[in-house]
């Protein structure tokens, strides 16, 4: 089947292979549970309860301030737990007056401002997504995607896609396009360090992200063939330090072998797919409206190629990866992303 489909003003023939449903794939890839933050499918057993968390000094009257800030914020309001008012501590690092959606979204519908989870720079978190260094029009496809359902988690177990898809739903096509105005105009930045390594420190699941685990239960476990991203420091990651990024641990020699596949569509010395760069860029920081794939959250690219790969993530452009993702196995997700992850955006 030879099919034609229109990006905005970029126009990609892409063959497909003769399958009943252009958007589901299943089988390819088992499901890389650690870009999920878990280690196995649902169990129904009681999940163990997660170690004691250092918490912010809640009571403590005193503020605080970080390296370079000029602000300065007590405990209670960094932790912000009415979360619609996110501190802001670099004002200066945005682009533009930061719109009202982004910053406060609207308490009385419980609609959360896209900060709380991206954060106002969009560097945002491996749960999430970073939603800077995009071209508005593909931020607006994603925009519409979610609200279409067309963009869903592959696994129930995390929430939070569908509560991003629940807001852009309530919110004004004015709202949405002043968000993406805002986060389109912010660059790129390097926010991931990928560490090559066989062992790591034992983590647990805190509200979807790996997070090292700290006193008696401290110590550290094969890493195997997963990626762990985890906060540089937690402690930064505790007082929502906009500028201290995240660490990924992942399996000796999978950046060169993910560089082989993204480059040349070769792995382990046979030809497989399109090279990614084809349509995402020979520097892999997009083309045109195609998204740039430089210096992404390895797993959030790991959950992403899976979504596709299963019908969760199917909208009209998705349709373009369909010959390479109906090729890419576990392994294949997981030196991709590595790669991905180790480029300078
Ligand atoms: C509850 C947390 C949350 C809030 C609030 C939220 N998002 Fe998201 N957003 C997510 C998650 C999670 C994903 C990635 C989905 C996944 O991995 O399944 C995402 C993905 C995105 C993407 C896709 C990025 C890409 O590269 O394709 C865009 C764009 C986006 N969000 C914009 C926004 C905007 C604009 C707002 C505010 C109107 C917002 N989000 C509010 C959690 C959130
Ligand atoms: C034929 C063109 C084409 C090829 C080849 C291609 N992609 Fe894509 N890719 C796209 C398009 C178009 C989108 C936007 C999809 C959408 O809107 O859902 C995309 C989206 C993505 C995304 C989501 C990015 C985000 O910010 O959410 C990832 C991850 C991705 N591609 C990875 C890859 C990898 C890895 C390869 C190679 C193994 C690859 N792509 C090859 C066209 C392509």
């Amino acid at each position: 089947m030879r099919r034609v489909v229109s990006i905005g003003g970029a126009t990609f023939i892409c063959l497909l292979v003769a399958i009943g449903n252009s958007s589901a794939f299943a089988g390819a890839s088992a499901q890389p549970y650690w870009a999920w933050a878990f280690n196995g499918p649902a169990t129904g057993l009681p999940q163990k309860p997660p170690p004691p968390v250092e918490a912010l000094p809640l009571s403590d009257p005193a503020k605080h301030t970080l390296p370079g800030s000029q602000m300065s914020f007590t405990a209670a309001e960094v932790a912000n737990v009415n979360r619609y008012w996110p501190v802001d501590w670099f004002p200066e690092d945005h682009p533009m007056p930061v719109p009202d959606v982004v910053a406060h979204g609207k308490e009385s519908e419980g609609i959360f401002p896209c900060a709380v989870c991206h954060r106002l720079n969009g560097n945002g978190r491996p749960e999430n997504s970073a939603v800077t260094g995009l071209s508005y029009e593909y931020f607006m496809q994603q925009l519409m995607d979610f609200r279409n359902d067309l963009r869903q988690t592959s696994d129930p177990r995390k929430t939070n896609t569908a509560k991003m898809a629940s807001f852009v739903k309530a919110l004004s096509i004015e709202e949405l396009k002043a968000a993406a105005a805002y986060y389109t105009a912010i660059s790129a930045k390097l926010w991931i360090k990928v560490v090559e390594t066989e062992t790591v420190p034992k983590t647990f699941n805190r509200n979807d992200t790996w997070i090292v685990v700290k006193g008696a239960d401290a110590g550290v476990e094969p890493l195997g063939r997963r990626i762990i991203e985890t906060p540089v420091s937690d402690e930064a990651d505790l007082w929502k330090d906009p500028r201290s990024g995240f660490i990924a641990y992942v399996p000796r020699g999978s950046v060169k072998k993910g560089e082989s596949l993204v480059k040349s569509g070769i792995t382990n010395g046979k030809s497989k797919i399109t090279p990614c760069t084809v349509c995402h860029g020979d520097d892999l920081r997009g083309l045109g409206p195609v998204p740039r794939l430089a210096g992404l959250s390895a797993s959030y690219v790991a959950r992403q190629l899976y979504d596709m790969q299963n019908g969760n993530r199917a909208g009209p452009w998705s349709v373009l990866m369909a010959p390479v993702l109906s090729e890419l196995d576990e392994e294949d997700l997981l030196t991709a992303s590595a790669y991905l992850a180790s480029l300078a955006p």
